[in-house]
């Protein structure tokens, strides 16, 4: 059966902790493994902005054996002219994989079930699985485990990184603590799925109101924008309603001394995050964004062979 990656629990927590494991080893050895030989084609679309995803993608195809094509939705039929499902059916003839950065995630079920061949998640309204990929591996490599460890994620605990790290990180065995102002807290449905997926990963779920109960004693701290692609008019309205949730260096101070910070990136210094902490010596964000490349190759490969 073709299997698709359009959240985090796609695939399962032995699923997960192989695929990091290859994505260490395409790191030592990039060209090893070729399942786009020929070369295959992965059609890349893009209905929002993009660097890393655009770059990363594009790259670990290229890696892989094969033809990276950007689609930029804007230049194409898709949307108002023509559907996702009639879209699905004409790319799943001619090209190997699907990776969509879109809004609504309805989209990429639609997609995913028209598609005949595998579709990923490149960000939609209610995820960011690839990016949990990046970061595990990251905290893989500097802290040599996952299970067991608490990540804290300060700041707007109802978007597509909130939830992708609660149920992503509650997959690896991870205690995940966030933290939102009110109106910013995650949906009770994500809250309930990730505890549960900790019961059986032997981690556990905290939601706080403020910072400090979250970032205590964390070994990972995390945070995002205030304001995610699509949210531009309520800039405003967010800024004001953040305050108090940027990770300054006191705030960063009551983690554990050996917390590493990550940011998925693109980061505002001085808002969600200062630049003595984004800049600063705990901060990995730059190993993140490479591993963004390991991980998503590794993802692709490990889907080619599941069909
Ligand atoms: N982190 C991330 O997805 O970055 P881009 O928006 O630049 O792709
Ligand atoms: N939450 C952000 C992540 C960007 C990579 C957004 O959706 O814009």
């Amino acid at each position: 059966m073709v299997r698709h990656f359009l959240k985090d629990d796609d695939i399962t927590a032995v699923e997960q902790a192989e695929i990091l494991r290859r994505a260490l080893e395409l790191k030592k050895s990039p060209y090893s493994v070729r399942p786009f030989e020929g070369p295959k084609t992965v059609a890349l679309i893009f209905d929002k902005t993009s660097t890393r995803t655009r770059v990363s993608f594009a790259v670990g195809v290229a890696d892989l054996g094969g033809a990276p094509l950007i689609i930029d939705s804007q230049s194409s039929q898709m949307g108002g002219k023509e559907s996702v499902a009639d879209t699905a059916r004409v790319l799943g003839r001619q090209v190997a994989q699907i990776v969509w950065r879109t809004y609504a995630h309805s989209g990429l079920e639609e997609m995913a079930k028209h598609a005949g061949v595998p579709v990923i998640n490149s960000l939609s309204d209610d995820y960011h699985p690839c990016q949990i990929l990046a970061d595990l591996l990251t905290t893989l490599e500097h802290k040599g485990k996952l299970a067991g460890l608490k990540i804290a994620y300060i700041g707007d605990a109802a978007n597509n990184m909130a939830n992708s790290y609660l149920i992503g990180c509650a997959l690896a065995g991870m205690h995940v603590s966030v933290a939102g102002p009110a109106g910013y807290q995650p949906d009770h449905r994500i809250v309930a799925r990730a505890e549960l997926i900790a019961r059986t990963q032997g981690g556990s779920i905290e939601v706080f109101g403020e910072p400090l109960g979250a970032i205590a004693n964390a070994d990972v701290v995390v945070t995002d924008t205030w304001i995610s692609m699509g949210q531009e008019s309520e800039k405003a309205k967010r800024i004001a309603d953040f305050a108090g949730y940027t990770i300054d260096a006191d705030l960063m101070s009551r983690a554990k001394s050996d917390a590493i910070f990550m940011h998925c990136l693109p980061a505002y210094r001085g808002y969600e995050v200062s630049a003595e902490v984004l800049d600063g010596l705990q901060s990995v964000i730059w190993d993140e964004a490479e591993n963004r490349l390991h991980a998503q190759k590794a993802l692709m490969a490990w889907l080619a062979e599941q069909a």
